[in-house]
This record gives structure tokens, C-alpha cells and sequence, in this order.
């Protein structure tokens, strides 16, 4: 957790967002969840992790809509803002500086895969988000095409799926196709360019808003393996829960306490032994590397 001397417009889960009136420097954390749960340990070099594919993605997507991002890179940040060079230490390489919007009060979900809740939707209504989906699909199974299912915000707990037509309601029916199409054509780059290096995008969340000029804007965070669900495509079998690219050892080693009733699910969660964590890292640097085709700047 970073506590930084600026004032605090939020902290999420895993991240930290401080208010720099016309940016907002976001700092994401070592912080991991794993069923639900906020973990004790931290897995170093995730918050790096996730702040430098999110960057990667936002200078890659500005042909599809343009972002918040204004830097990743600890230089650039500072010849935007150069007071943030007293606290350096602590936002470096996980800091992120962009500029402050009014954010839709909507996750924009898109769906290439049957996983989650669509999943859950799926086997009680053969729907999902109220749209009918052909019969027989199993879990995990790839969708005719991609869906695009939005969700609204939940200041506590879950987020709640709605359907498109409930979307329109709220948003107006303009702001409602574009924020879909906009959100389709997002996550078919993200799909194609990871699926070149063996990574399944089963799903991922786009957040937007409106920008000081009335403009819209990509903000929050894009394709990081905390918005989205990233499968190796090597393992891939649908009829089953899928392998996670990023913390599958976490999953596993709590998996293997419930089984040996050591943990009953619920908090406190255990600890996470070194080489859980070590390897929970190794993941998350692989991903970068992979989807990137560079290694993480030091
Ligand atoms: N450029 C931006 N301007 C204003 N708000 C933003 C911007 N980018 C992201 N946000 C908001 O910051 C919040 C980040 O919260 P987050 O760390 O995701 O917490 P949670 O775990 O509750 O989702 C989100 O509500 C998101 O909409
Ligand atoms: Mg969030």
C-alpha cells in the first residue's frame, strides 16, 4: 500500500488513486485477490506489471479511442508533474499519470469466452446479458462471437450485469452504441495481438469517461490480467475451468488447503509460502514479456 503526501480520491482493492486536480497519479499495488479475497502477501513486481501493460495497451489503442494516459515512464511523468520527484521511490515503475475525466458509472464487459458469471447466467438461463445464447455450450467454451455484456459499479460488493437495453436507459442510446463498439473493437485488438504470443483474452472490462473538453476517453486500466482474463492457450479445453495465466499457483496452493480442509474458504486467508510467491511473479513477468515482446524496464 503506498501513502503518498497528495490527497486520496480513492483506494480500490489493489490500487491507489491520488488527485493531482487536473491528473490523477495512479499507483497500483503488489496487492493480489484470489476467491475475492485481498491476500496477506504481496507479489513483487506485480503492480509494475500491471501500470506497464496498461501503458503498452493505451499507446497502442489510440487509432480505436482516445485515453487517459499521459505517462508510465518515471521520466515522463516528471517533466509533466516535476513536484512528484520527492516521492519517486514509491510510484516508480507502478505510477501512472493521467488525466482526470468523469467516468461512466459503467464497466463496459466484452465476452469472447463462456467463464464467470456469463457462465453462471448461462446454466441457470441460457443467456447472457438477457441476450438468448445457442444451447449446449459448455464452460469455457468460445462464443460465436465476442458479447458485450455491461455491468453497473457496485461501491461495495459485486458488480451487477445488466442488459443492453438496461444500458440505454441509463446512458441514453448514442452514448450506449458507441461505448459498445468502441468496446468490441478494443477487445479484438487485445484478442488478436495476444493470441500471436499463446494467450487466450477470455474477457475483459473497459472503463470510460468524458474528458475536460467533452471528449470521450478511454481511462482506468486496459488488458491487464486484473481486468481481464488471460488463459495460455496451450491448455485450453472447453468443458472446464480454464488454467489462469497470472495466478494460477495462488489458486492452486489455496485450492490444495480446502481440499486437505485446512482452510474453510473464508478469512483469514493463509499465508502464501515463498514459493507460491515466486512463482506467482515468474507469471506475472512472463505475461509482460509475452504480450509485449520486451522485458520489464528496471
Ligand atoms: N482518468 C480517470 N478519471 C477519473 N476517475 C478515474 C480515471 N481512471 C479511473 N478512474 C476511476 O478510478 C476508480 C479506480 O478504482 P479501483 O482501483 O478500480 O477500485 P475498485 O477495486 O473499487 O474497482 C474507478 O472507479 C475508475 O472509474
Ligand atoms: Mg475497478
Amino acid at each position: 500500500m503506498t501513502s503518498l503526501p497528495y490527497p486520496l480520491l480513492r483506494r480500490g482493492k489493489v490500487r491507489e488513486m491520488y488527485d493531482l486536480d487536473t491528473h490523477l497519479l495512479m499507483v497500483a499495488s503488489d496487492r493480489i485477490s484470489a476467491f475475492d479475497y485481498v491476500l496477506p502477501q504481496l507479489i513483487p513486481w506485480k503492480g509494475t506489471v500491471l501500470t506497464q501493460l496498461s501503458s503498452f495497451w493505451f499507446e497502442r489503442t489510440r487509432h480505436i479511442v482516445q485515453n487517459h494516459f499521459v505517462a508510465g515512464d518515471p521520466e515522463k511523468i516528471l517533466a509533466v508533474r516535476p513536484e512528484l520527484s520527492e516521492t519517486r521511490a514509491a510510484w516508480e515503475g507502478r505510477g501512472m499519470l493521467v488525466r482526470r475525466a468523469s467516468p461512466f458509472p459503467v464497466e463496459c464487459v466484452v465476452r469472447g469466452y463462456l467463464s464467470g458469471s456469463a457462465w453462471k447466467e448461462y446454466r441457470q438461463s441460457g443467456t447472457l446479458a438477457g441476450e438468448k445464447l445457442p444451447e449446449g455450450l459448455r464452460e469455457s467454451e468460445k462464443l460465436p462471437e465476442p458479447l458485450f455484456s455491461p455491468a453497473t459499479k457496485a461501491e461495495e460488493g459485486h458488480d451487477e450485469n445488466i442488459t443492453f437495453g438496461e444500458l440505454r436507459r441509463r446512458l441514453g442510446g448514442k452514448t450506449s452504441d458507441t461505448l459498445r463498439e468502441i468496446s468490441l473493437a478494443l477487445y479484438g485488438f487485445g484478442r488478436d495481438l495476444a493470441a500471436g504470443q499463446g494467450i487466450i483474452v477470455a474477457d475483459t472490462k473497459f472503463e470510460f469517461g468524458v474528458g475536460d473538453t467533452g471528449e470521450l476517453l478511454l481511462i482506468d486500466e486496459v488488458l491487464t490480467p486484473d481486468s481481464s482474463r488471460f488463459w495460455p492457450a496451450a491448455s485450453f479445453e472447453p468443458g472446464r475451468g480454464q488454467e489462469s495465466l497470472d495466478k494460477q499457483p495462488v489458486r492452486d496452493y489455496l485450492e490444495s488447503l480446502k481440499q486437505a480442509g485446512r482452510w474453510n474458504g473464508r478469512p483469514p486467508v493463509p499465508d502464501l509460502p515463498e514459493d507460491v510467491v515466486d512463482a506467482t511473479t515468474d507469471r506475472y513477468r512472463d505475461a509482460y514479456r509475452r504480450i509485449t515482446g520486451s522485458e520489464l524496464p528496471e
